[in-house]
């Protein structure tokens, strides 16, 4: 068996307790990661689940949204995560358009994602129109978490980022694509920017953990964006987001510490010289 042979986690959280978790009140702790340094620093921590987000397109590359992200780049960084954090419950993003040709061309990418990368679950955006896709999913022993209200990937339909689900049509559209999810066999749904009244509305309704960002107190579960919630990026602060470290100051402060001390001849000192 090859060390990125997917046994479940040993320890930790594992698919079960998705369902464990919900009927135990008990709520799930979800971060991203995209590398083998972050990740073998999770690993070390109580998380719960990692998310290999396609917001690495954002975070990572730099791409304006996450449209540009390949079905490649999803394996490249989920291969390297499992490798830094062995033991974790590891769910990959589903790209743009990797899931939206037909259910066998779905099937296919979330094949060969599992396959190569060592994620236990995908993750995919979107509801009732998916409905067929994620059944075929759950059929072929492929755990799906689903993701509903803004759905970065669906930027150009929805005009921006904003909070998703105030209009009455829209809080009915959600509620049944959250129920569509359900039916389809999903473990858990990420519910992202939507008001807190609905959040709990879709938390009571459904049988599996609904894992919110931007959207309250009464998901079972949260998930942030590890960069976002280190601080790394000054210039990002939602309302939702909180920082838990300031990563952007004390990283700017080591490196023009460093600049200083080369130029001032202070670095390296003796007790960094060999003999
Ligand atoms: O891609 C991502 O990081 C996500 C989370 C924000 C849920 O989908």
């Amino acid at each position: 068996m090859s060390s990125l042979a997917n046994t479940g986690t040993k320890k930790g959280f594992s698919i079960n307790d998705f369902n464990t978790r919900k009927k135990e009140h008990v709520p799930i702790s979800m971060v991203t990661c995209y590398d083998f340094v972050f990740a073998k620093i999770v690993e070390e921590t109580d998380i719960d689940i990692i998310l290999v987000g396609d917001s690495l397109g954002n975070v990572i590359a730099g791409y304006e949204n996450t449209i540009p992200v390949t079905v490649e780049q999803m394996i490249y960084h989920t291969e390297i995560v499992h490798r830094g954090a062995p033991s974790k419950f590891l769910v990959i993003d589903m790209p743009f358009m990797s899931y939206h040709v037909s259910v066998e061309d779905s099937l296919r990418n979330a094949g060969t994602m599992i396959k190569k990368s060592g994620a236990h679950a995908v993750k995919l955006e979107g509801g009732v129109e998916f409905y067929d896709v994620v059944k075929a999913l759950v059929r072929a022993s492929i755990p799906v978490m689903g993701h509903l209200g803004l759905t970065p990937q669906s930027v150009h339909k929805l005009g921006g980022y904003t909070v998703q689900g105030r209009e009455e049509d829209k809080r009915r559209k959600l509620i049944d694509d959250a129920k569509s999810l359900v039916d389809a066999g999903a473990c858990s749904l990420v519910l992202e920017k939507v008001p807190e009244s609905l959040a709990k509305e879709i938390s009571e309704a459904i049988t599996i953990p609904t894992i919110g960002i931007g959207a309250g107190v009464h998901c079972d579960g949260q998930v942030l964006v590890l960069h976002d919630m280190l601080g790394l990026d000054a210039g990002f602060s939602p309302k939702f987001l909180k920082k838990y470290a300031n990563l952007h100051e004390i990283t700017k402060n080591a490196l023009n510490d460093y600049s200083r001390e080369v130029r001032d001849k202070q670095y390296p000192g003796k007790e960094h010289s060999y003999a």
